[in-house]
């Protein structure tokens, strides 16, 4: 019998490759550095992969960008999930990465388990980040054993701003870079996916990077990391408040505010 074959969109070439971990550790092989970028709904989502970001990060960064908190800390793990599943539904390709938030999976590991599976199942997202160092090592191992994929954040880890007392730079006298090297090593050996340093100086960065087996994800922390990732209002000049590292690539914020007083002038005089 004669079977007529139809070729499929991503043979046709429309279709980027779906990034998967794999994709993560080949880019590092091979030195290419791959674009990260936060996302916290479907059209966001969209838009990013049309820009050509490799990796969705659905951060409890939410809380403070869109949600109007002070600090990730209010995060609830149903806020999550409601973010996650929009950027889900938007995405083609892209690798999307759920935050599990404070509380959610510091108790024990069998906690971060549960939550894990919860945030997994109910929105289809491919990996979970959690903050913490040498101690979250055993956390990490415990997912990565069940096969979760984890990805791990240490040097300034915002859930802990009460207890650092600000978001400033980790790292920057000897005892604490030392601590923050021990942790990359730690969290990597546990099984960890990749790993994001947040604001710690650029030569940790670039020596961690060297010595670990897994893709490093910079935020404030150089340019030698294997990738880097933004938050979304940063990179689009939304925020009201860019941190000194992110550099914006528009002014959004300002020609938001310029197109609704606009439109208000239009409406206000019945144009
Ligand atoms: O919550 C977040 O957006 C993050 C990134 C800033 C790394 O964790």
């Amino acid at each position: 019998m004669f079977v007529i074959k139809h070729e499929t969109e991503a043979e046709r070439g429309n279709m980027k490759k779906k990034v998967t971990a794999a994709t993560l550790r080949a880019a590092k092989e091979q030195g290419q550095p791959m674009v990260w970028l936060t996302a916290y709904d479907a059209g966001s989502a969209r838009i990013a992969e049309e820009a050509g970001v490799d990796v969705l990060l659905v951060g409890d960064s939410v809380g403070m960008v869109n949600l109007g908190y002070d600090s990730t800390i209010p995060v609830t793990t149903q806020d999550m999930i409601l973010h996650t599943a929009a950027v889900v539904r938007g995405r083609k390709s892209a690798w999307v990465v759920c935050d599990l938030p404070f509380g959610s999976y510091q108790q024990s590991p069998e906690q971060a388990l549960a939550t894990s599976v919860q945030i997994l199942q109910q929105t289809g997202c491919d990996a979970i980040k959690l903050e913490g160092g040498t101690h979250m090592a055993e956390t990490v191992r415990f997912l990565s054993e069940r096969g979760i994929a984890v990805v791990g954040h240490i040097g300034m880890t915002p859930q802990s701003v009460k207890h650092f007392g600000s978001f400033k730079t980790r790292g920057s006298d000897t005892d604490e870079a030392q601590s923050i090297y021990d942790d990359a090593l730690a969290i990597a050996q546990a099984g960890a996916v990749a790993l994001v340093l947040e604001c710690i100086p650029a030569d940790l960065a670039e020596k961690i990077t060297d010595n670990i087996g897994i893709p490093t994800v910079g935020i404030g922390a150089g340019k030698a990391c294997d990738a880097q990732v933004l938050v979304w209002h940063d990179v689009l000049g939304l925020s009201e408040n860019t941190p000194p590292f992110a550099k914006p690539y528009a002014n959004l914020r300002e020609q938001a505010i310029t197109a609704i007083s606009a439109w208000a002038d239009d409406v206000r005089d019945r144009t």
